[in-house]
């Protein structure tokens, strides 16, 4: 169902769920508000129709903890800024604050409440407990629409019990993104490419299985690519590494080799001592070494020229191309090259060209991309990945489940 099968919306309460998963700096400024301006056509659907819209979200993974780093205070200041109208703060998920401001709301008006990660029951494994917190969650709205796309995965009262207890809809992003990534999954053009890097290195690493089943080639870079270096037995010094992950590496190499698939990783990498994240600069020299012989006192963090080379013509050839995962830490100048040249050659493929995710939505706007260049930037990284392996969604099955 869609927010225009839900009937006269005026004065009633749509609860709705977003994706706010906003980079923010030392200074909790957004540094891209992609996923923000993605939410507005719903948001404003929603108003002109003269709901009141109560807004869940989350930011970061608090892990059921309160803590005012993840406070989606300053998503709250944007989307006002966004929407041109005052989008009413709860300081609390379900609390006072929650319950106020949800009894103030007027016809068309806007509130969002605090990051529901907050809560211990967003993210739990039991059913039971999730059930308790979309209750309450269910107790703010009359009708459900779910438009965080970058969030379906997860199993999450927000985005999955929540549903079952309301009339549900999707809002017109999730219908959009479903749209375009179809299009990835039912007969795409080949050479397919699958470009991957990024720092949610375990995430990632789980997916590699099922993409090598729909792809011709993955080019691997980013956090993870320093866990497949290990896993062939060379040094990585002091780079980000999953150990747990090792021999999982080295079956996807395997994997690959049996099935006739190209897993292409990275001839040379940028190194340097180390970063300095909140300052945003190297420590220490950057260099540029051979994949094989990363000295024991560096670290990786960035792909190297001769890797930009090499990945720049996979992608050029591909006629399809899913990119997820900046290559390096391109937030710093000295190591934004390699992420720069990925985001260069898909603007030159000559087929279908997607960028997922919010740091790689980021990464090519902060790099001076213009949305237009790429077939489709999307709002969901691990989202979309999942949707490419084929796998169910359970923020989409249970608005099928339940209409
Ligand atoms: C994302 O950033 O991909 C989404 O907001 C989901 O966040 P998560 O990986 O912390 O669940």
């Amino acid at each position: 169902k869609s927010v225009a099968d839900l009937g006269d919306l005026s004065g009633k309460r749509v609860l709705i769920r977003n994706d706010f998963n906003v980079p923010l700096d030392a200074d909790k400024n957004i540094t891209d508000d992609g996923r923000i301006r993605a939410a507005l056509p719903t948001l404003n659907q929603l108003r002109d129709a003269g709901a009141r819209i109560v807004i869940m979200a989350h930011l970061g993974r608090p892990k059921g903890e309160v803590n005012p780093k993840y406070s989606l205070a300053p998503v709250a200041k944007r989307l006002g800024e966004l929407l041109g109208t005052d989008v009413k703060f709860a300081s609390d998920v379900v609390g006072d604050s929650a319950t106020a401001v949800v009894d103030s709301l007027q016809d068309g008006e806007v509130a969002l409440l605090e990051n529901v990660r907050y809560e211990p029951g967003e993210e739990s494994k039991d059913e039971a407990e999730r059930t308790e917190l979309a209750k309450k969650y269910a107790a703010f709205g009359d009708i459900f629409v779910s438009d965080g796309f970058g969030v379906v995965h997860r199993k999450q009262a927000s985005v999955y019990d929540v549903a079952k207890l309301l009339p549900s809809a999707a809002g017109s992003l999730v219908a959009k993104e479903v749209g375009v990534l179809k299009q990835l999954t039912e007969s795409p053009e080949r050479p397919y490419v699958v470009v991957l890097g990024g720092a949610k290195v375990a995430d990632k690493l789980s997916v590699i299985d099922n993409l090598l089943k729909v792809a011709d080639t993955l080019v691997i870079g980013g956090g993870m690519l320093f866990t497949f270096l290990k896993a062939q037995g060379h040094d990585i010094g002091t780079s980000l590494v999953d150990d747990a992950n090792l021999e999982t590496c080295r079956g996807y190499l395997e994997q690959a080799k049996a099935e006739g698939k190209v897993i292409l990783l990275p001839v040379d990498v940028r190194v340097a001592d180390g970063a300095d994240f909140e300052g945003l600069k190297a420590i220490g020299d950057v260099e540029v070494v051979s994949a094989d012989a990363i000295p024991a006192d560096k670290m990786g963090l960035d792909i190297g020229p001769e890797s930009e080379k090499l990945f720049a013509a996979a992608i050029r050839e591909a006629k399809t191309v899913f990119w997820n995962g900046p290559m390096g830490v391109f937030e710093i100048k000295e190591f934004s090259d390699g992420t720069l040249a990925v985001a260069k050659a898909l603007t030159e493929v000559g087929g279908l060209s997607v960028v997922g995710g919010g740091d790689s939505a980021a990464a090519v706007r902060a790099l001076g991309f213009a949305d237009e260049e790429f077939g489709h930037i999307s709002t969901g990284g691990g989202a979309s990945l999942e949707f490419l392996e084929g796998k169910e969604l359970p923020g989409i099955s249970v608005l099928e489940e339940n209409n």
